[in-house]
């Protein structure tokens, strides 16, 4: 059985007590699946408060984060470094997402830099492409496929289109390459990518807002 990789990626969204209620509620829902991993990607603010609401309901929820310094702790006003995200046990770390290359002008080689900062400190980063032409750094291995038409739009990407895209990467960098799809994941849709022959799991961003929603979302990975 394949293993799946669900991702909720919140975004700039959400207060503590938003994010505590988010956990309360989800808390009581199922989150456990068969072999998925459930990963959470809050704003760096929330980490911390995450990390101890997730080990004291001990929940199977692993910490990513959305974002990296493409450089070591030092000099660099506003940055949080990758080693500061692992001593808050954040274990993925999303790179290159189409927002951050279209608002913060992220171009290729910070990408790379911080690639190489979160392999460096262990983490595994999440490598986000929009299209076959998007170049991928040295050293990843998980991706997320996110065509940007489908990024918050409501108009997903076709679970067959994806899976071909998917197995093109897998061709150019690797057969072992883990390609997750994202854009305009809903609980309807989920399965339906999770199935595909190249695909191994979802990154979601608006749905997972909702804990009702996203667990919606772990139940329906869990039936295929
Ligand atoms: P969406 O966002 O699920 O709201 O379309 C996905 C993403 O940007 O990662």
């Amino acid at each position: 059985m394949k293993k799946l990789f669900l991702v909720a990626n919140w975004k700039s969204n959400k207060t503590v007590g938003e994010a505590e209620s988010w956990i309360e509620e989800i808390k009581n829902l199922k989150v456990e699946g068969r072999n998925s991993e459930v990963v959470l990607c809050p704003p760096f603010t929330l980490l911390y408060p995450l990390k101890k609401l997730i080990a004291d309901y001990k929940l199977p929820i692993t910490l990513g984060a959305q974002d990296v310094s493409p450089f070591p702790d030092g000099a660099y006003t506003g940055e949080v470094s990758a080693r500061m995200l692992r001593d808050l046990e954040v274990k993925f770390v999303i790179i290159g997402h189409s927002e951050r290359r279209k608002y913060f002008k992220e171009d290729d080689q910070t990408l790379t830099n911080k690639v190489k900062e979160t392999l460096d400190a262990g983490l595994t980063p999440i490598f986000c492409v929009q299209d076959k032409t998007t170049p991928v750094p040295d050293g990843v291995k998980i991706i997320a496929y996110e065509p940007i038409f489908a990024i918050g739009t409501g108009t997903a990407e076709t679970p067959e289109k994806s899976n071909e895209t998917a197995g093109d990467f897998k061709e150019l960098i690797g057969k072992d390459l883990i390609v997750l799809y994202g854009g305009s994941v809903t609980h309807e849709n989920a399965g339906d990518f999770c199935r595909q022959q190249n695909i191994n799991g979802v990154l979601v961003g608006g749905a997972s807002l909702d804990p009702v929603k996203f667990s919606q979302i772990i139940y329906h990975a869990a039936q295929i």
